[in-house]
């Protein structure tokens, strides 16, 4: 989505003959966005993206709901719901809402079957692990700390060179995963102000189409359903393609975080929007430069979204007992902020070393049996004085 580029061989012109050496037709694909009103590429395909030898039913289960009776400050441990699995079986749902679903997943095993999300787009924050996307797009290269942004109906595999400990931090969006407007100008490049900008967006390379007949079995999710559709033609058969709509890559340790005099609101740590749900990320800086400032938050409500902060790496400042794969939920209604002697601790540090992922929701959050799995009983007391 980020910005416009073209792939491998594309014809003058949209919608004219396109052929082959042997004068047969490549099939193009315009694959829109909102109707044709929004964002699009178009794809020239070897063989009809259409050709169907079968459908099947799939089964995945992720998680079934769980309505707690009290709400209250969360914090679970991941790991604790780790399961087996590949890159979208393992997935384990621990929190959502009509907007948004997040996932965590401890990957085990490769697969050599393509998968698609009809309905929603996916962020994959790859905590552990490296290996390469491959897409009918191009190949990306998956590096430790990634963000993989990966459109609705984007057809991919990720592989990677091992499993020993994969494990990922999955958002699906049920609308388009965009760069912040206020990152943007009025024509889309990225502003001199933004944290990030266009060098560090990595967009997929075309490989040489593969040009092969037989069974190609393509998962695709809808909504909480699945089915197995066999392609006639291997998928990644695109001879060229140009436009916006691609999977990109984009790591959390290229964000150049804004530091402020005195502490700003966790608006500066914005990374990706979607509708009614945003995506911000909390990287190593220079702490606030009053000589009296506070470096931890405020208590805070932020009466308009639930919280869930996914820790990644280092020291959490602001809060105890968390460990890269915990991750915290704190619904609207109750304030939250520091734990006992953190904000005291703050005063007169220079710099955090802290990685975390947060996805700040407008509406409330429902929770899964994953996620009372993994619950730590006792973190809605952890601001109590000993
Ligand atoms: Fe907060």
């Amino acid at each position: 989505m980020p910005f416009y580029i073209e792939r491998g061989e594309i014809p003058d012109k949209r919608h004219i003959t396109f052929k082959k050496e042997n004068g047969e037709l490549y099939r193009e694909e315009l694959f829109s966005t909102h109707g044709f009103s929004n964002i699009y590429s178009n794809k020239y395909h070897h063989n009809m993206p259409s050709k169907v030898v079968r459908v099947e039913p799939y089964t995945v289960t992720h998680g079934t709901p769980w309505d707690p009776e009290l709400l209250v400050n969360y914090k679970i441990d991941t790991k604790r719901s780790d399961g087996k699995g590949n890159f979208f079986t393992a997935r384990k749902k621990q929190t959502y809402n009509a907007d948004v679903a997040i996932y965590t997943a401890k990957v085990t095993e490769e697969t050599n079957e393509f998968y698609r999300n009809a309905y929603a787009d996916e962020v994959i924050f790859v905590h552990e692990g490296e290996g390469t996307l491959y897409s009918e797009y191009g190949t990306l290269e998956i590096k430790k700390w990634d963000y993989l942004i990966i459109p609705k109906g984007t057809t991919y595999q990720l592989k990677f060179t091992q499993y020993d400990n994969v494990r990922l931090f999955v958002v699906e969006s049920f609308s388009m995963v965009t760069i912040p407007k206020n990152y943007r100008t009025e024509t889309g490049q990225m502003l001199e102000t933004a944290p990030y900008c266009e060098r560090d967006i990595r967009c997929p390379e075309l490989q040489p189409a593969i040009v092969e007949k037989g069974e190609f079995p393509l998962v695709i999710k809808y909504g909480d359903r699945y089915q197995k559709t066999i392609l006639q033609w291997h998928p990644f058969d695109l001879v060229g393609w140009d436009g916006a709509v691609y999977p990109w890559a984009f790591n959390i340790q290229d964000f150049a975080p804004i530091v402020g005099k005195i502490h700003l609101p966790p608006t500066i740590h914005l990374v990706f929007t979607a509708n009614n749900f945003v995506m911000c990320n909390f990287v190593p800086r220079l702490f606030d430069f009053h000589p009296e400032s506070i470096p931890a938050p405020y208590y805070h409500s932020n009466i308009d979204s639930d919280e869930v902060l996914y820790y990644v790496d280092g020291d959490f400042m602001s809060r105890t007992g968390i460990e890269a794969g915990s991750l915290t939920l704190h619904p609207k209604g109750v304030p939250h902020g520091p734990q006992p002697g953190k904000t005291e601790a703050s005063i007169g540090t220079k710099e955090t070393f802290e990685y975390a992922v947060m996805v700040d929701t407008f509406a409330p959050l429902k929770l899964t049996d994953n996620f009372k799995k993994c619950m730590d009983k006792d973190y809605n007391q952890s601001w109590l004085e000993d």
